[in-house]
């Protein structure tokens, strides 16, 4: 199995340890030596200068009940590219700053364990590969490649992550939580981005546009195709547009018996992967 590993420690050997894993008891192991977390903006090769995002709308025209109400997983898209004032309002959903606490630390619009924020914020298009800057509300471009196809094959080819005119993805960088709260760190990064994956889902419904959370997916694949650092593990790819009136059923779902591999996340260094075609 791509991603998983035999590992043998205190005399027993566990058969597979996924990344995520292995990442966090590196991330558990350097804390112990190094109490300070890692710096949370890392150097990346850029392409080109940072795109500045329009600020935030903060008053949209749906209400969250109303997005409640319509929030749904849309897999099919029209073919119409996202303009920055989506992108930006999406990115700030995820991830983005709404208020400075009274010790000047920028919060965000998603929940933190300790403020610790492990998580960082990419979108793919046909324009290459972005990385969201929370603080300055801008995007690193970090390639021109068109990484859509990649990560669809990198999740069992889904073919409707290659069609979408975007897709947001979401990884941690484990050591961050875990510098703090050792081993609870995988539940608290696993909680932390549901928030910023629902929050991604009820914005998108509100700008009347559709995603889906994908987590099916082989880690291994995802992190070679968007050239993660070491320490950090991919969570969910969010295909996002504007919904094609005619949706698909998820053939993933099918039958039974792959829909329970498909979402129950395994130690088989996937994500829920789904099961291969019969
Ligand atoms: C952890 C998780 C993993 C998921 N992975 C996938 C996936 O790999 N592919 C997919 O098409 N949908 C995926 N979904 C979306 C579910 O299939 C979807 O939420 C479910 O069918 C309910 O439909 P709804 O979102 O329209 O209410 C995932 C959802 C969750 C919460």
């Amino acid at each position: 199995m791509r991603g998983a590993i035999a590992v043998k420690w205190k005399g027993r050997v566990f058969p597979r340890i996924s990344r995520f894993a292995l990442v966090l008891a590196a991330g558990i192991l350097l804390a112990a030596d190094a109490p300070q977390a890692p710096k949370k903006t890392r150097q990346r090769e850029r392409v080109a200068s940072n795109l500045q995002l329009p600020p935030p709308v903060l008053s949209g025209k749906m209400s969250v009940e109303e997005a409640l109400s319509k929030r749904r997983s849309v897999r099919r898209f029209i073919r119409r590219e996202l303009g920055l004032a989506q992108v930006g309002q999406l990115m700030w959903a995820a991830q983005g700053i709404n208020r400075t606490s009274e010790g000047e630390r920028k919060l965000r619009t998603v929940p933190s364990a300790g403020q610790t924020y492990p998580l960082e914020v990419y979108l793919a298009s046909q324009d290459g590969l972005f990385h969201y800057l929370p603080r300055e509300h801008q995007l690193e471009w970090l390639d021109r490649t068109d990484l859509r196809g990649a990560l669809a094959e990198a999740a069992a080819q889904q073919e409707f992550i290659r069609e979408a005119p975007a897709v947001i993805i979401l990884t941690a960088v484990p050591a961050r939580t875990s510098a703090r709260y050792g081993e609870q760190a995988p539940r608290y990064i696993f909680l932390e981005a549901g928030h910023a994956a629902q929050n991604v889902q009820l914005q998108s419904t509100a700008l009347e546009m559709g995603s889906v959370c994908v987590a099916g997916f082989f880690e291994e694949a995802v992190s070679e195709a968007l050239k993660l650092p070491g320490d950090e593990i991919p969570l969910y790819l969010i295909p996002v547009g504007w919904p094609d009136a005619l949706q698909p059923t998820p053939t993933y779902a099918e039958p039974l018996s792959s829909t329970v591999d498909a979402q129950l996340p395994g130690p088989t260094g996937t994500t829920g992967a789904p099961a291969p075609a019969k």
